[in-house]
């Protein structure tokens, strides 16, 4: 048997936050990582989602084209997920030209097929955005409410749908201005064809998780309509018919072939094409998708309608989606920046404290509340008072009281063997039904049971009384930690591969614990650091107050420090080899400054020299690219400048900003 890991392929328009992570990211990798550890034949696929209305929206507010958007978002994604030890065999991107073929070829077969037709409408379009403005785009006075900011598709406030056309005086969400209608037309997937094929399958699915079998049963009981699966966007993948050169795919059509895409990438960077079909073609494989919980329309009734349409693949097997992950009793809202970034996370605690806490708080049945505080204490007095200490006192005991040494003497002692393989095959079982959660809170009754039998041991005493004994309760405390090395493994990667050089333990998998080489196998204590540091009031306190008020408070004299003051531009070049970069020459009255920029996208040398700019003078001065930089310019905008900060009247150089 393979089994076939997916996670949501996220949208590479933003950052990664603690919401997508205990979604799907964290679950799905600690299954595979079990998985693999059992030396199943398993994968993981991901990649970045990179069509979509939000991204060419994105697109349009950064000033910059979606590519230069989906690329940003792509590396960083990327990046935060490794650092924080979420493995994939491979992490695409759907706009990738392999992607493009193979959604396009998808498309055809069905419509080859009959599954798909074509239909003439009206739309709502924008002329000053160019853009037909997809229902959640379109605001108004709602026909029977009158609440004035009613979606197009729904007004929040009396929860009635609504078609767009039933707006009163419409608008446009991005620039606010009065859409027209436009007579388009559009390809159908005809879903409603569909629906006892799809029953039949559903049918077969009793061991899903509830919430998913009762969600998609509720669905398909209400009747499937058939969906448009086109759109009149500049961006996405072309819909392969001369008839339809300005249209592309819905991005929810395509984005989970990106999944069939991915493996055929993995297989490619491997140097065997063909051993994707082992997993997609083969009745043999298991499907399994990771998800949140909105996700799951589209895994559970769509998408295996588009793949019973087609007829080639194989169809999920399981859908374990997680209830969402609340902040500080609050929905996470990335708009209002309502949200914990991954990125941010990961400059201020290790990964493994998060992989934690979220694991033993995963909101697998029902909506889980994340708190800083919580996290506190799950790290303070479980990960460091429990299993941090466990490992500490017996590592410190071997380093101290037997000066380093390792008991040479074997001799096991059944309740702790008995107790490991209890924990072992509980944690197999509930892992094996996606119970990650209660997993890694029976996984933590071993450093538990470790802790208690430390303390009735008690090796201090028999180290002067009796030392066989003495020797025989370290090497049982040893094989326990031997044990959580390997099998917290999947939840905890850092931590354990820390213990395996505290010891220079040779790489065990899940199923040699207690096999003889495991046991035998001998430690050599190499170095000995605490595992998990508390983490103080203040360092919570600081998290909150970045998430409520965004920046902390400063004091005035704070803001003084800065000595900020108007320049002009004398001179001004473009480093070279960079768009970015450029190179200024800027008067600040009593002198002249070098500064580098980062505002080449943006600006023409030419049209900055003779403006006047303000100035951060008593900045550090640092080398970019080789050039010495003495300051910084005050601009707007994020990751990219979109304008440089200058003054209302003419004032010489040198005059104090404040
Ligand atoms: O909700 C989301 O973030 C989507 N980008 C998930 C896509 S999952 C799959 F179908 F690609
Ligand atoms: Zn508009």
């Amino acid at each position: 048997m393979k089994i076939l890991v997916t996670s949501a392929l996220p949208y590479a328009n933003g950052d990664i936050h603690l919401g997508h992570l205990a979604g799907c990211y964290l679950p799905a990798d600690i299954y595979v990582r079990y998985q693999k550890s059992r030396k199943r034949d398993c994968i993981h696929i991901c990649g970045t989602d990179e069509h979509g209305v939000p991204i060419i929206i994105a697109a349009l507010e950064k000033k910059c084209s979606p590519k230069e958007v989906i690329d940003y978002y792509y590396e960083r994604i990327k990046k935060a997920f490794e650092d924080f030890g979420i493995i994939f065999d491979n992490f695409s991107r759907t706009s990738l030209p392999l992607h493009h073929k193979i959604s396009q070829d998808f498309f055809l077969k069905i419509y080859q097929d009959g599954y798909i037709y074509k239909k003439e409408m009206s739309q709502f379009y924008c002329e000053s955005c160019q853009l037909f403005l997809a229902d959640r785009y379109i605001y108004g006075i709602c026909p029977f409410c009158h609440n004035q900011k009613a979606r197009g598709d729904q007004c929040e406030l009396c929860g009635r749908w609504l078609e767009p056309f039933q707006l009163i005086s419409p608008k446009c969400k991005i620039c606010n201005s009065s859409p027209i209608e436009k007579k388009t037309f559009h390809y159908f997937f005809a879903l409603s064809r569909l629906q006892e094929k799809l029953r039949e399958w559903l049918s077969t699915k009793d061991f899903w998780k509830d919430n998913v079998k009762k969600f998609s049963l509720g669905l398909l009981n209400q009747g499937l309509e058939d969906r448009a699966i086109s759109r009149d966007l500049p961006w996405g993948v072309r819909i392969p018919l001369e008839e339809a050169k300005d249209k592309v795919l819905y991005v929810w059509f395509d984005a989970p072939i990106g999944y069939i895409s991915s493996t055929v990438e993995w297989a490619e960077k491997n140097n065997k094409g063909d051993l994707w079909k082992e997993y997609w073609l083969n009745s043999d494989t298991r499907l399994i998708h990771f998800i949140g919980k909105d996700n799951i329309i589209f895994h559970a009734l769509i998408w295996p309608a588009m793949l019973i349409a087609h007829g080639d693949y194989i169809l999920p097997y399981n859908i374990p989606a997680n209830e969402f992950l609340n902040l500080e009793g609050r929905k996470l809202s990335t708009s209002e920046n309502w949200a914990v970034w991954l990125i941010d996370y990961l400059k201020e605690f290790p990964p493994d404290m998060l992989r934690y806490t979220l694991a033993v708080n995963l909101p697998e049945t029902n909506d889980i509340d994340f708190t800083w505080k919580d996290f506190q204490t799950k790290v303070n007095n479980e990960l460091a008072d429990i299993l941090g200490n466990f490992v500490n006192r017996v590592l410190l005991f071997i380093k101290r009281s037997l000066k380093g040494k390792i008991p040479e003497d074997l001799e096991l002692d059944n309740k702790v063997l008995e107790t490991i393989k209890e924990i072992k095959t509980k944690v197999e079982n509930l892992i094996e039904n996606f119970e990650i959660k209660n997993g890694i809170k029976e996984l933590m009754k071993l450093p538990s049971f470790g802790n208690q039998y430390f303390d009735h041991e008690a090796p201090w005493q028999t180290l002067k009384s009796n030392f066989k004994k003495c020797e025989k309760t370290i090497t049982n405390c040893l094989i326990l930690i031997k044990s959580i090395e390997v099998l917290f493994r999947p939840y905890l990667p850092f931590t354990c591969e820390k213990i395996r050089n505290f010891l220079n333990l040779k790489k065990f998998e899940w199923d040699d614990v207690l096999e003889k080489e495991f046991l035998l196998s001998k430690p050599i204590l190499k170095e000995v650091e605490i595992l998990f540091n508390k983490i103080p009031e203040e360092k919570i306190e600081l998290q909150l107050k970045k998430l409520k008020g965004g920046k902390m408070e400063i004091t005035i004299e704070d803001f003084k420090k800065l000595d900020l003051r108007v320049g002009r531009v004398l001179n001004c070049e473009r480093v070279k080899g960079s768009d970015k970069l450029l190179v200024l020459e800027i008067d600040i009255g009593k002198e002249l400054r070098q500064i580098v920029a980062g505002i080449g996208n943006t600006y023409e040398p030419k049209d900055l020299i003779g403006k006047n700019v303000i100035v951060i003078c008593n900045l550090q001065p640092a080398k970019i690219k080789g050039i010495e930089s003495n300051g910084m310019l005050l601009a707007v905008g994020e990751e990219r400048a979109i304008a440089i900060l200058t003054t209302d009247k003419d004032v010489p150089p040198g005059s104090i900003v404040r």
